[in-house]
């Protein structure tokens, strides 16, 4: 190889280490959790690796092993007992937030995600019309705006509102400083595609939406041949008051993550949702690919892409963040 060669700084580990520009730490990650009302033990999710549906209890022990891992970040969901369609109750997520908050204080930063598919009985992100065909938007917005205050008063530091309606980030915001909880900071699902790689976390938030004139959520989350859209609602959250932007999915968006990250600067985080999980896990299982390297992989794609921040359900993992 005489001449030029772009192969010698490849040569070693010590030349690739020193070439390397992108660069993940443990402290980048934020790990999802599901606390389930009712249940009497904890379950594996299907399809994905090391993520149940835990009892209050069971979480709590969950969280600590995860502390003892390196990982003290964390975006909560939590599922109510029963379902109804309004007069909505949210003391089940409540008093997970207060537990986590009493056991851990500031060791852990804790996001709770803000959203009604796991309240309603037709699995829709908000209320519906009489005729079943439309989520209400502003009766939805209210609501959530009620949740997030409450999931603050109880010690959230973060709201994370994932229903795609109109006006919600502004209402949140309004809420939580009228309420005196200006420290609480909002992290906006803005991009959030309509997507098929939501499987495994329907399944565990019993959240499919299954209302017999609707039956998908194409009418409220972004279309996927639509990447201007993306654009418009990042730049409406950020006026709205957002203090973190999210792209979800991850992988089949990071066009969508690279550009709206150049051109607006706020951090962005990005989630590798429950079927993109899943399909590395099955690779893994399947022996076609090594689960951790496989995960490094994606997770220094959204680094590239510029996300500062990573919603992961393998963050607890302990893969090793260098090659
Ligand atoms: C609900 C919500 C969803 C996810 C997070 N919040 C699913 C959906 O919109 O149907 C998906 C997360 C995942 O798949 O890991 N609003």
């Amino acid at each position: 190889m005489a001449g030029l060669s772009l192969r010698r700084t490849r040569l070693t580990r010590h030349l690739r280490e020193l070439a390397r520009s992108v660069q993940l730490d443990r402290s980048q990650l934020i790990q999802p959790l599901f606390a389930v009302a009712g249940l009497t033990e904890r379950e594996p999710v299907p399809g994905i690796d090391a993520v149940y549906r835990d009892t209050p209890a069971s979480l709590l022990r969950q969280i600590e092993e995860d502390l003892a891992a390196g990982i003290d970040k964390f975006l909560l969901f939590a599922v109510p007992g029963e379902k109804r369609d309004q007069d909505f109750e949210h003391d089940f997520a409540v008093e997970c937030i207060e537990e986590i908050k009493q056991g851990f204080g500031t060791e852990l930063w804790l996001a709770v995600d803000v959203c009604l598919c796991s309240h309603t009985t037709h699995g829709h992100c908000g209320l519906l019309n009489e005729a079943g065909d439309y989520v209400i938007n502003d009766a939805t917005v209210a609501e959530l705006a009620r949740a997030a205050a409450a999931f603050a008063a109880a010690g959230a530091d973060c709201v994370a509102p994932s229903d795609m309606m109109d006006g919600r980030v502004a209402a949140i915001r309004t809420a939580l400083d009228q309420a005196g909880l200006a420290r609480c900071a909002i992290m906006s699902y803005a991009a959030k595609f309509q997507s098929q790689f939501y499987g495994p976390f329907r399944d565990a938030a019993d959240s499919a939406p299954v209302a017999p004139q609707l039956r998908d959520r194409a009418s409220y989350q972004l279309d996927p041949a639509r990447p201007a859209d993306a654009l418009r609602c990042a730049r409406r959250d950020a006026d709205e008051g957002a203090d973190l932007l999210m792209v979800k999915p991850g992988l089949p968006y990071l066009d969508v993550l690279a550009r709206l990250s150049a051109e607006i600067p706020l951090p962005w985080a990005v989630y590798q949702v429950s079927g993109e999980q899943a399909a590395i896990d099955l690779l893994a299982h399947a022996g076609l690919a090594k689960r951790d390297a496989a995960q490094l992989e994606s997770w220094l794609a959204f680094r590239r892409a510029g996300a500062t921040a990573i919603i992961s359900y393998a963050a607890r993992r302990g893969v090793a963040l260098q090659q």
